[in-house]
């Protein structure tokens, strides 16, 4: 299946500049999605993951059916003010604006292996930042799968030395 023809490209969103690849035709079709979700399944058991950690929102849309299907958990990383237990944070910058990620700190235990799943590689600070919580807390980072990778914005050259897949590519 090609997935590219599920995904919408809108110039200056959300400001001039930005061409933002919008996944939310993929997700509204219900083979395109299982599809794509199976790519991430057979990722995460090829890395051998213990754990799925998403970055909120759209992690979240990919990271869940990939820890339900394999009866591993699942593990949010979220903005500011919404975890309601201690956290650790760290701030980073974004294709358009920054960021400041937390996790709980006691949701990693040491030595588990973990996926990182996002919806898409941009300048990899995102995931950058989510590979050094994770770490804090003594994870092995096993795996960062990502639905779309923007080659142009070398997001990949955060993540050497890390098993990286994308399912689909945009320069
Ligand atoms: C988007 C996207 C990735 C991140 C990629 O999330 O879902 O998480 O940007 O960019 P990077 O590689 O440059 O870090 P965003 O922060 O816009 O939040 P959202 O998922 O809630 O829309
Ligand atoms: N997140 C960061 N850059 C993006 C882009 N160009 N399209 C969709 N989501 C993004």
């Amino acid at each position: 299946m090609d997935l590219k023809n599920y995904i919408a490209t809108i110039p200056d969103f959300p400001q001039a500049g930005i061409l933002f690849r919008d996944i939310t035709p993929l997700m509204a079709d219900g083979e395109a999605f299982a599809y794509a979700c199976n790519e991430l399944i057979d990722f995460a058991r090829q890395v051998g993951a213990e754990v799925v950690v998403g970055p909120e929102s759209r992690g979240f849309i990919f990271g869940c059916p990939v820890s339900s299907e394999l009866k591993i958990g699942f593990v949010p990383v979220r903005k500011p003010g919404k975890l309601p237990r201690e956290t650790v944070s760290l701030k980073y910058d974004l294709e358009y604006g920054s960021n400041e990620l937390h996790m709980h700190a006691d949701s990693i235990k040491k030595g588990q292996k973990v996926l990182i799943i996002d919806d898409l590689l941009a300048t990899g600070g995102t995931v950058d930042a989510t590979i050094k919580l994770v770490e804090a807390m003594g994870g092995e980072v096993v795996g960062c799968a990502f639905l779309i990778e923007l080659t142009g914005l070398k997001g990949r050259e955060a993540l050497k030395g890390y098993n990286v897949k994308s399912l689909m590519s945009y320069e």
